[in-house]
């Protein structure tokens, strides 16, 4: 079953996800760019509707040329609007394509560099492999961007808060159509793969959410206490005290952000690559 994400939420998260992006990565991603003499040619897998490319795009250099990749026709034609209003950039036809079933390896094989934002987390340890090997192959770069580290801490504490996080942490390592998810552990394992490579820059890009985010925290406790809910009842339907406890923390939390006293850290992590300095 592959995973869908609605346009209200991508727009919700799009603030928290600009205001979270590791400004060292983005940095080395523009001097990178700077250094090829060209415009470059870029991969946006998972765009969603088009958030990545607009934080990404002004710091690369004018006249570069975007394919945008996602299942999802509806977001795809939102990125391509959006990109409408970046000067720099074309937007070479949209890719609509289930990324689970092929990597785009043409695509890949001819871009200058691949990114994604908010992706890694739900596909599968063999898939990132394969992905990166063909990154390298090509010697094309990456950067890949708000990748969720698995951490997660609430102010202020509740005691239920380590309950209900284990049970989202084993809800991300479910099968999001690429086979079990890295979730949490995608950014070690892509800062593993990347070590060797010429160039590896990685850096924090936490949100830190706080009493103007209201809406999003509101959406992120309604989004865990189902996703808790769900490996509950996976394990033991009737575990009625389980269900009680997510619920009630819930209710707490809903409460905390009511009073504007509720907030919360989400660590993510952002990563700039360059397989090869000699390419180009
Ligand atoms: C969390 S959203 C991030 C979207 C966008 N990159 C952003 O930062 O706003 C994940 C994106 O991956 C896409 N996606 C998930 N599974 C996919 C698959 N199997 N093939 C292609 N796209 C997929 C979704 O449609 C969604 O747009």
């Amino acid at each position: 079953m592959t995973e869908r994400f609605s346009a209200d939420w991508l727009a919700l998260r799009a603030p928290a996800d600009r205001r979270a992006r590791n400004p060292a990565v983005a940095d080395a991603a523009a001097a990178w760019a700077a250094g090829l003499g060209r415009a470059p040619t870029v991969v946006d897998l998972g765009c969603g509707s088009g958030a990545n490319l607009d934080c990404l795009a002004p710091v690369l250099p004018v006249g570069q040329v975007w394919h945008l990749v996602d299942h999802d026709r509806d977001l795809l034609d939102r990125a391509v609007a959006r990109a409408g209003d970046q000067p720099a950039v074309s937007v070479a036809t949209p890719v609509a394509t289930d990324l689970s079933a092929a990597l785009p390896l043409d695509l890949i094989g001819a871009a200058d560099l691949v990114t994604a934002a908010a992706l890694l987390d739900l596909v599968s340890a063999a898939w990132l492999d394969r992905l990166l090997s063909a990154c390298r192959a090509a010697g094309t770069a990456v950067c890949f961007v708000l990748t969720v580290d698995g951490t997660v801490t609430w102010w202020p504490p509740d005691p239920d808060d380590e309950t209900v996080a284990a049970a989202v942490r084993r809800h991300q390592a479910c099968d999001k159509g690429f086979g079990p998810a890295l979730g949490g552990d995608a950014v070690a394992r892509l800062r593993r793969a990347t070590e060797g490579w010429a160039r590896a820059v990685a850096g924090a890009s936490p949100w830190r959410l706080g009493a103007a985010d209201a809406a999003l925290q509101t959406a992120l406790i309604d989004g865990y206490a189902v996703a808790a809910a769900e490996v509950i009842a996976e394990g033991d339907p009737a575990d009625l005290l389980a269900i009680r406890t997510v619920d009630a923390w819930a209710v707490r939390r809903r409460r905390a952000i009511a009073a504007g006293h509720g907030g919360l850290t989400v660590g993510h992590c952002d990563v700039f690559a360059c397989p090869s300095f000699a390419i180009p």
